[in-house]
């Protein structure tokens, strides 16, 4: 395994690749197994797998966690390394994000919704730095998780809009045991919002159970479970369509899509689920 630090060296590294099939992890850093299955599915199917660790200030905003961000560079080295990635791209502070940028890409309507609406600019740090990142490394594919799901129908849509020669492979969210999405942002909770933070997983997979295609029912028993759960101070519960992300009314007969995103403490977390009328196949 090869780690690289700047876009010139990733670019003489991947140079002998070119014609090869390059699959493509981005990543934050802070490695667990939701990382690790995308790393997985990328090994079994590219010839040559390339990681990125990259904590992009463009997608934090004041007050957010940027500083205190996890970053345990050598764990999530032999982490890797372990999974048999071929190069990881490392880039320092500020390489990929120069001041002077005055280029960005922004994705209109999709992201004003749900994570846009409660995080302004966040998902315009996402597609200009995964932009940048998918020119700079040029894969066949590249794997998203489902945890961030608005993200991945985010960067799906730039990736159509910009004619990007990429794949987009979205893979299904991995959770602890217990149900909890695996998230770097879980090392913060204290014991105590651990334990509450189950009160996500729970509701989402009760609604799923329980679906009958009555958008407004699943909505309103959503918010009142989560709007009651101990510690948990609910941001947004919503019922959409899983393409558009649009919110859905009254009783459809199609797939929607569940999402919700809840402080515990001074942690923000997100989980969504598949709402289907068979949901023994999900
Ligand atoms: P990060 O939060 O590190 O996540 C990197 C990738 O791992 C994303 O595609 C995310 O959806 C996926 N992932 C995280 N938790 C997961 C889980 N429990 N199950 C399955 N996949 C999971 O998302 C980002 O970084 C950044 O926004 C990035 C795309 C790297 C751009 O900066």
């Amino acid at each position: 395994m090869e780690v690289v630090g700047s876009a010139s060296e990733l670019r003489v590294r991947l140079s002998p690749s070119r014609g090869r099939l390059v699959g493509f992890v981005p990543t934050m850093g802070a490695l667990h197994e939701g990382h690790l299955s995308l790393v997985a599915r990328a090994r079994r199917q590219d010839e040559v797998v390339v990681v990125s660790i990259f904590v992009n200030p463009l997608q934090f905003s004041q007050g957010e966690d940027f500083e205190r961000y996890p970053r345990p560079l050598e764990r999530d080295l032999a982490l890797l390394r372990d999974a048999g990635v071929d190069v990881v791209f490392t880039p320092r502070a500020g390489d990929l994000t120069p001041a002077e940028a005055a280029t960005s890409v922004r994705v209109r309507g999709l992201t004003e919704r749900l994570e846009g609406a409660s995080r302004p600019g966040h998902f315009e740090g996402v597609a200009t730095i995964v932009a940048k990142l998918f020119n700079l490394v040029a894969p066949a594919r590249a794997y998203f998780g489902e945890k961030d799901f608005q993200q991945l129908a985010v960067v799906r849509r730039m990736v159509r809009d910009l004619d990007f020669a990429v794949e987009v492979v979205g893979c299904p969210i991995v959770r602890e045991p217990d149900g909890l999405a695996m998230s770097s942002r879980n090392a913060y909770l204290s014991p105590r919002d651990r334990g509450r933070a189950l009160a996500l997983s729970s509701a989402l997979l009760e609604a799923a159970r329980d679906w009958t295609g009555d958008v407004e029912a699943t909505r309103t028993r959503l918010r009142t479970t989560l709007g009651s759960a101990p510690g948990v101070r609910l941001d947004y519960a919503e019922v959409v369509d899983p393409e558009t992300l649009e919110p859905l009314e009254g009783v459809v007969g199609t797939p929607a899509h569940a999402l919700v995103a809840a402080f515990l403490g001074a942690t923000r977390l997100i989980d969504n689920i598949r709402l289907e009328h068979d949901a023994a196949d999900g």
